[in-house]
């Protein structure tokens, strides 16, 4: 098989815990399917402050550009909250989704049947829940020029939001056309009650609707929307919306399935080239203690085989091992009941290993 490139740049905290057992499916893969990974490590987050000066360093991206895909684990933590701007891990990571043009982010939030427990939201309530949060990924408040300054009340500061027509287009278009692959009901996400950039995005989607006529559309307030994800969570099929939204609303999405350790996601740009990581961040209260839950990075890898690499087969490998182990019962301790009888990160990343078949 053609060999393909994969950087990996684990991060910060638990980053490297749960990467180390996503390389481990990549391996299982070789094995399995006869597919070839190369994959290269790069540092990235806030070991490249410490190291290289900078979050993001020049031989990173470069690595990752050089790449067929990315495999990220998180960054962030306490050491470096307190940093200026240009050196704080999370301007890496805003560095890097921009620099490769990753504008559109997919993150799905299925429940598993036998999780139905670990979430602190009702069986009935939860039950079919399948949904999947399109977050723009390089625009809005994000982006936009940030700057303190004096005032006669004291310092201010200052946050911008900022979005042209054609960045709310490429990302509602992408929300409309995952939705005519699935159960065809889109929920576009705004607060055109009050912001500008909301009521540009309002009317954009509304101009490109007549387009896809086979997809209901509703347009949802995100202050309502955080509301009904509670209220009627199964009754969503995919929401689009603008860069913090997204942010907030799949964290919210993530309790749906009973943890954040279970939230994969892509983030994609015009082509098949595609950055794989954890909704989830560094988790520095966990860190080093082996308790991270691996399965939201090993499913970002299921994600890089269908999404990037057209590897359907082995997707579907990782995606019913997972499913197997979790209906065995093995559970690492942010989802267990039990937590005395939680797995390890690494446990579970074996269990999972053990499972998968071609
Ligand atoms: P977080 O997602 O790191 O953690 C939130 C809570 O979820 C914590 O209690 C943590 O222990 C738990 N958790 C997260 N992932 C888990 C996993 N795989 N298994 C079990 N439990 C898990 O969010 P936070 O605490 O708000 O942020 C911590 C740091 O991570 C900050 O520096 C933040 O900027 C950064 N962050 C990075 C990313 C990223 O790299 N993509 C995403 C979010 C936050
Ligand atoms: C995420 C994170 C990042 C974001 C932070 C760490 C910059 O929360 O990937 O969801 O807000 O995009
Ligand atoms: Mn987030």
């Amino acid at each position: 098989a053609e060999v393909k490139k994969i950087a990996v740049i684990a991060g910060d905290g638990i980053g490297p815990e749960v990467v180390a057992e996503a390389e481990k499916v990549l391996n299982k893969t070789e094995e399995l399917f006869g597919y070839k990974f190369e994959t290269e490590h790069g540092l990235f987050g806030g070991i490249a402050i410490d190291e290289k000066g900078t979050p993001l360093p020049e031989e990173t991206l470069q690595l990752c550009r050089n790449a067929d895909a990315v495999l990220l684990g998180a960054v962030g933590g306490p050491k470096w909250d307190n940093n200026p701007k240009e050196l704080r891990p999370e301007t890496g990571l805003l560095g890097i989704r921009k620099e490769l043009g990753l504008f559109s982010n997919i993150r799905p939030a299925v429940i598993f049947d036998c999780l139905m427990e670990a979430s602190t939201i009702k069986p009935e309530v939860l039950k079919g829940t399948d949904l999947i949060v399109v977050r723009e990924l390089t625009g809005g408040i994000y982006f936009g020029e940030k700057f303190r300054r004096d005032s006669a009340n004291g310092q201010e500061a200052v946050d911008t939001c900022v979005y042209n027509v054609s960045e709310v287009e490429r990302i509602v278009r992408q929300g409309f056309e995952i939705a005519q692959k699935r159960r065809k009901k889109l929920a576009s996400v705004d607060k055109a009650n009050v912001l500008e950039t909301s009521r540009l995005w309002r009317e954009t989607v509304n101009r490109i609707a007549p387009e896809y006529p086979d997809v209901e559309l509703e347009h949802v307030l995100v202050d309502n929307c955080a509301m009904q994800l509670l209220r009627r969570p199964s009754s969503f099929d995919v929401i689009v919306t603008e860069n913090m939204f997204g942010d907030i609303l799949s964290d919210e999405a993530a309790m749906l399935t009973g943890s954040i350790g279970m939230l994969s996601s892509a983030s994609l740009g015009e082509g098949s080239f595609g950055l794989y990581e954890p909704v989830h961040g560094s988790a520095p209260d966990i860190a080093g203690q082996g308790l991270a839950n691996p399965i939201a990075t090993i499913l970002s890898v299921a994600l890089m085989f269908r999404l990037t690499f057209g590897y359907e087969d082995a997707a579907d490998s990782i995606e019913r091992a997972v499913k197997q182990v979790l209906d065995a019962g093995h559970r690492t301790a942010d989802i267990a009941a039990d937590r005395t009888k939680a797995l390890s990160t690494v446990q579970m990343g074996e269990k999972i290993l053990q499972a998968m078949t071609k």
